[in-house]
C-alpha cells in the first residue's frame, strides 16, 4: 500500500534513478511513458525535470493538460516496459492495450498507474527556453506517495519487497538491492 510522503522528500522517490512511466492526458486519451532521463531540481521549493522528446505524444499531453504523473513500476515490470516504449499514445491507448489498470490523480487532472510503487504528481512549469530548445519539462510537485513496506524516509533496499528497476540502455534493466552503509 502507498502512503503520502511529504513533499521536501518526494526527490528521494528519484534520488537512484528509477525507470519511471510518465503519464498525462492527450485529448482524454491517457499516456503512459517510458522515461529513463530524469532528476530532482530543487526541494523548496520541490521541481523536477524530465527530458522527453518532442515528438512525443506524452510531450504533447503534457503541454495539452499542463500537468503529469510520474509513476515509479517494480522490477517485474521489465517486459512491459519495453512494450509501452516502442508504441506511441498516438496509436492506442496503453493502458488498455497492455491491460494496465490507473487510478485517478489526488491533486492533477492526468491519471496515475496503480501499481506503481511510487508516485509524483506535478503541475508543468512552463519555462518556455528550456522547454522548447532542449525538451526539458520541468514539474512543480504537488502530491507524491510511496509504498510503505520498502520507502521510509528514503528506498530501503535493505528490506524486503518490490524493488525498483533502473535502465541500463538499450533493453536492458537492472536492480538495486543491497544498502553499503
Ligand atoms: C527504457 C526506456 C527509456 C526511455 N527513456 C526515454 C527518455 O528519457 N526520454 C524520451 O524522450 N524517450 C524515452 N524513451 C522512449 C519512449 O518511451 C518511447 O519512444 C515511447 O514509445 C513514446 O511513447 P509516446 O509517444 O506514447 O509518448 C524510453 C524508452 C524506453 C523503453
Amino acid at each position: 500500500m502507498r502512503k503520502p510522503i511529504q513533499l521536501s522528500i518526494a526527490y528521494r522517490l528519484l534520488n537512484p534513478g528509477p525507470l519511471v512511466l510518465v503519464s498525462s492526458l492527450f485529448n482524454k486519451r491517457a499516456g503512459l511513458t517510458p522515461i529513463a532521463w530524469h532528476m530532482p531540481v530543487s526541494d523548496d521549493p520541490p521541481i523536477i525535470a524530465l527530458e522527453i522528446w518532442e515528438g512525443h505524444f506524452i510531450y504533447k499531453a503534457i503541454l495539452q493538460t499542463g500537468d503529469f504523473t510520474v509513476n515509479i513500476p517494480s522490477s517485474g515490470m521489465a517486459a512491459t516496459i519495453r512494450l509501452l516504449g516502442s508504441v506511441s499514445g498516438r496509436k492506442a491507448d496503453k493502458f488498455k492495450k497492455y491491460g494496465l489498470a490507473k487510478e485517478p490523480g489526488k491533486k492533477v487532472k492526468s491519471p496515475r498507474f496503480k501499481s506503481a510503487i511510487g508516485v509524483i504528481e506535478c503541475k508543468l512549469r512552463r519555462e518556455d527556453s528550456i522547454l522548447r530548445k532542449y525538451n526539458i519539462i520541468l514539474g512543480d510537485i504537488v502530491y507524491a506517495e510511496a509504498e510503505e513496506k520498502i520507502f521510509t524516509d528514503r528506498w530501503t533496499p535493505e528490506k524486503n519487497g518490490p524493488r525498483i528497476l533502473q535502465h541500463l540502455g538499450g533493453k536492458i534493466f537492472c536492480v538495486p538491492d543491497t544498502k553499503i552503509i
